[in-house]
């Protein structure tokens, strides 16, 4: 089979690096792609947003299969597009998109499937969330309604900070993202990210896992895009999943099937473990990034097959199997991230660091310059180790993260501290 994946961040060069094992892969091709990607893939220039331009290429090299990774090529419709001229595509439709383009339409069919979810509103003027907010009191949650590149939600710890981060998205902070506001009551719990496969009717679990978004040790400072993930997460156990299964996971796909808008991809939840049980906080429709990473590593089966299923509708009945190793991500970023980093240094020893027992090193925001890695991008390598703890995947990622020899770069030191805290007890 001919693949072609789209995208090229960390996400992409761990969906490369597992889709490149399978005995069923002919070739595979990665639009953009990055220095890493193009070790199992031929990188080529084509633009993502030009969905003739992929359907041409697809039909002119006999593609199998396409492999969305980032979200924003499916809400704008690329998969529509592709499966449009018969190409099968893994990955949602504009409509499914949804589900990750707009909180309310996720809300609303959290409302008409009775999925747990937080007490919530939606607003398009600034003076009735106001009034909202103050009815519920603090602590609160705004949102801007669309995607705004993971900045768009304040958890407000009192009424005027909830009131500022209203008008901050009325005042168009986040562009179209901010013209309507969704406010939700804060949920109390850990936070969790459940996996699952959907061809539309069958839906498939994979795992879970936790990521660390905030940029500072100890869960400090601003937002990013994650700064290191493990797998699995300990507080989801097999009853837990059980239930997330039940009340979350099947209830949309069934509701997305009677909207018309039947999702297939992958569903990422993320989820607070409440303690009345697993609530929905948000839904994305791609794999997460970090957490793809540490993904794969755990995958014992081929990928491949799974994600040709989910794309035909032939899910039903298939199984995917994990080792019971523990999979962990340091990400190196560039100094500045998440504001401007510092793009152009040079990075070495990454094959020395790549080396180790377990350990593999996948790139994100890298480039080449004059025969160079260099770095591209705020989240830059994503250092990844198993082990059968999380103690000893985590000294394993950091033991690497030693050997890379690069100015600019910093990681959090305390990537799993939650799960390992919990080994202790
Ligand atoms: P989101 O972009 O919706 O995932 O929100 C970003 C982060 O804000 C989440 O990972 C949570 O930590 C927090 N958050 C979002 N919604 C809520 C909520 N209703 N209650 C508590 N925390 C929330
Ligand atoms: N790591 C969080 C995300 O991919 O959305």
């Amino acid at each position: 089979m001919k693949v072609l994946l789209i995208g090229s961040g960390g996400r992409e060069h761990a969906l490369a690096w597992k889709i490149a094992q399978s005995p069923m892969l002919e070739k595979l091709w990665c639009a953009p792609g990055n220095p890493g990607i193009a070790a199992h893939a031929e990188c080529i220039g084509l633009d993502a947003s030009d969905h003739a331009g992929v359907a041409r290429f697809c039909t002119s090299n006999g593609i199998g299969l396409v492999v969305v990774g980032p979200e924003a090529p499916l809400v704008a419709g690329l998969a529509d597009d592709l499966r449009a001229k018969g190409i099968a595509v893994f990955g949602a439709s504009k409509e499914a998109a949804k589900l990750e383009g707009s909180k309310a339409y996720t809300k609303e069919l959290c409302a008409r499937m009775n999925i747990p979810t937080a007490r919530w509103g939606r607003f398009d003027n600034s003076a009735g969330a106001k009034a909202y907010v103050e009815a519920q009191g603090a602590p609160i949650v705004v949102k801007a309604d669309g995607l705004a590149a993971g900045k768009g939600v304040t958890v407000a710890e009192t009424v005027e900070a909830a009131c500022a981060a209203i008008d901050e998205c009325f005042d168009g902070a986040f562009g179209a993202a901010g013209a309507e506001v969704v406010i939700e009551e804060c949920m109390i719990g850990e936070e969790a990210s459940f996996f699952c496969l959907s061809d539309g009717t069958t839906a498939l679990p994979l795992t879970t896992a936790q990521d660390h978004k905030r940029v500072g040790d100890g869960d400090t400072g601003p937002n990013t895009g994650g700064m290191g993930a493990y797998s699995p997460a300990p507080v989801m156990t097999p009853a837990l999943v059980e239930r997330t299964m039940a009340e979350i996971i099947w209830p949309t796909v069934e509701g997305m099937a009677a909207a018309g808008a039947p999702f297939t991809g992958v569903l990422y939840a993320g989820l607070m473990i409440t303690g009345e049980g697993p609530k929905l906080i948000e839904y994305n429709v791609r794999f997460g990034d970090p957490e793809c990473q540490v993904l794969v590593m755990r995958m014992k089966d081929d990928l491949l097959p799974v994600l040709l299923a989910t794309a035909n509708g032939s899910l039903a009945g298939m199984t995917v199997d994990w080792h019971d190793d523990v999979a962990l991500t340091v990400v190196m970023a560039a100094a500045g991230y998440p504001g401007t980093p510092k793009k152009g240094g040079i990075i070495r020893g990454l094959e020395v660091a790549g080396a180790g027992e377990d350990v593999v090193i996948f790139h994100a925001g890298t480039a080449r310059g004059n025969g160079d890695i260099v770095a591209n991008g705020g989240r830059v390598l994503d250092v990844t180790a198993l082990g059968q703890t999380v103690s000893e995947a985590r000294d394993r990622a950091y033991a690497a993260v030693e050997k890379i020899d690069w100015a600019d770069g910093f990681c959090r030191t305390d990537i799993g501290w939650r799960a390992i805290e919990r080994e202790r007890n």
